[in-house]
């Protein structure tokens, strides 16, 4: 725990965990997210360790549909009033080239704002929304049930880290505009910050080995996916948990 509070991104070499170890593990950290909301419809498969993959339900590999959203900057799970934590990946099946998985460090980049930026954000909130976040992804659209179950929620623009203090970005593709602000303008601020946060000095690239585990503080980093060569043939499968965090301030 000491040495996460210190590194927003830890990588395990040759860890060759079972899920239910993964499980034991992430529980360390504290509190384990339920469902995804994305997963509602097959709660009955549901495990708390679930699997993030590039394989249809014909069981082959394809260019993905449902985890679309992963291939956009986020914090995992910022549209709950209580998002996340922390996400741990394992690392089972990994293509041969591309696939990674990058990090921005949010409190970085905060850092590096120059002061005017940081007073016009300052008090701002941005609002998180599942609904946005597919339609920003350009994947499956949210169902009415979807919406339902997530409403749109807000958080601050530039987040205290409760551990460290420091202030940071949050926000991401379920960011959806500013509180209070014309959408189109507060979207323009939102996507203007994201650009400045996921400039390559603030970004670690983590190239995937079989056995890897990875886990990262989703309060002061946003992530996402890249895609790989010939995702219709080559298999990625990850094993992902997600640990509760607390209401951003
Ligand atoms: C996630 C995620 C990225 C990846 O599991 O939350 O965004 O590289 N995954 O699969
Ligand atoms: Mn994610």
């Amino acid at each position: 725990m000491r040495t996460f509070r210190a590194h927003p991104v830890i990588v395990f070499r040759d860890q060759h965990l079972s899920k239910e170890r993964q499980y034991e593990f992430t529980l360390t950290f504290g509190e384990i997210e339920g469902l995804h909301v994305n997963r509602l419809v097959d709660a009955v498969k549901y495990t708390p360790v679930h699997t993030v993959s590039n394989i249809g339900s014909d069981g082959k590999p394809s260019a993905p549909t449902r985890e679309r959203g992963n291939y956009y900057w986020h914090s995992d799970k910022s549209y709950h009033d209580v998002p996340s934590l922390l996400t741990m990946l394992h690392g089972v099946e990994i293509p041969s080239r591309g696939g990674e998985t990058q990090f921005a460090n949010t409190a970085m980049a905060y850092a590096a704002l120059d002061e005017a930026t940081k007073q016009r954000i300052s008090g701002l909130r941005a609002v998180h929304s599942w609904e946005r976040s597919r339609i920003q992804a350009r994947g499956l659209l949210a169902t009415e049930e979807q919406k339902r179950e997530r409403p749109p929620v807000d958080h601050p623009i530039a987040r205290t880290h409760p551990d460290t203090g420091a202030k940071v970005l949050y926000l991401g593709n379920h960011a959806s505009h500013v509180l209070g602000w014309p959408e189109e303008e507060g979207r323009a601020l939102l996507r203007w910050l994201e650009a400045f946060a996921t400039q390559p000095a603030f970004v670690y690239s983590h190239r995937w080995r079989p056995g890897d585990l990875v886990l990262w503080d989703n309060r002061c980093t946003i992530h996402r996916a890249l895609p790989h060569e010939d995702m219709d043939k080559e298999r990625r499968v990850l094993h992902r948990t997600v640990v509760k965090g607390t209401v951003p301030y």
